[in-house]
């Protein structure tokens, strides 16, 4: 298939969509640039987007792998992936499995509170909203979801979680939140796992030491950012290298 680069559609905080000749198709290309707090904070990880787009495809296709449908479709270069092209269901999915970022200062729940079974909070897309909590009854009544997608975000969601927490505790990692986005296939209407699975959306709390190893070092200025991506990276890779 015809995978060449075209015009950009779209450029966001961490990636740059483009057109390619297949209708179907498009190119996330991943960017150095990290943002945290609704991008009142800015800055770039080194290699961020290289790590990123090895890491999102990895988990990806181990994903696909498992049964959860994905747009996924091949590693491009260092940081180019082709995805199929959807329709961007504008709610970010969020599990819990520990308390850790805005929900320990919006209910007041100490860091490290497990949640058995993972809590799911959504959030409504809008970066000039600043991302807002919501509840189901929002997305059905706006319509950014019907019932039958809201069920399947909801458990391809849990799933996600129950896999990648194996993952993660196998290469020594805690998974103890994430962030997943979903949309609709332009061609076939099914609802696809989108975006990313990266240390910028997850928090990753390293086992033994319990430093976190994700987007948090930069958000609180703890050092060592580039570092723990790369760790995460490398883990990763062993990991996957006899599993896709
Ligand atoms: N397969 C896809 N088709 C269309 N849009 C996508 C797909 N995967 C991700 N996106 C969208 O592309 C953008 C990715 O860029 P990113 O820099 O992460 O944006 P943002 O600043 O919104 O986080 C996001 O808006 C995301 O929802
Ligand atoms: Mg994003």
């Amino acid at each position: 298939m015809n995978f060449e680069k075209k015009a950009p559609i779209r450029e966001g905080k961490a990636k740059i969509l483009y057109e390619t000749a297949h209708p179907d198709h498009i190119i996330q290309y991943f960017k150095d640039d990290a943002t945290a707090f609704n991008a009142l904070k800015k800055g770039t990880i080194k290699d961020k987007g290289v790590l990123n787009n090895s890491m999102s495809s990895w988990i990806f296709q181990y994903l696909q792998k498992q049964g959860i449908p994905t747009h996924f479709v091949q590693k491009l270069s260092d940081r180019e992936m082709v995805v199929r092209k959807v329709e961007i269901i504008p709610v970010e999915m969020v599990v819990r499995n520990k308390a850790a970022g805005s929900i320990t200062k919006r209910l007041g729940i100490a860091k490290g509170t497990p949640f058995e079974p993972p809590l799911v909070e959504f959030f409504y897309k809008s970066d000039a909203l600043g991302d807002p909590l919501i509840g189901e009854g929002h997305i059905l009544y706006f319509k950014w979801a019907t019932e039958d997608e809201m069920q399947t975000m909801v458990k391809n969601t849990l799933l996600v979680d129950h896999y990648l927490r194996t993952v993660f505790r196998e290469v020594g990692l805690e998974l103890i939140d994430f962030k997943l986005e979903f949309g609709r296939c332009l061609k076939t209407g099914q609802l696809l796992l989108a975006d990313e699975f990266t240390p910028d959306g997850s928090r990753l709390w390293d086992l033994k030491t319990g430093e976190p190893m994700d987007k948090d070092r930069f958000r609180q200025d703890l050092g060592g950012v580039e570092e723990a991506y790369q760790e995460v990276y490398r883990r990763l890779e062993t990991y996957f290298k006899d599993r896709l």
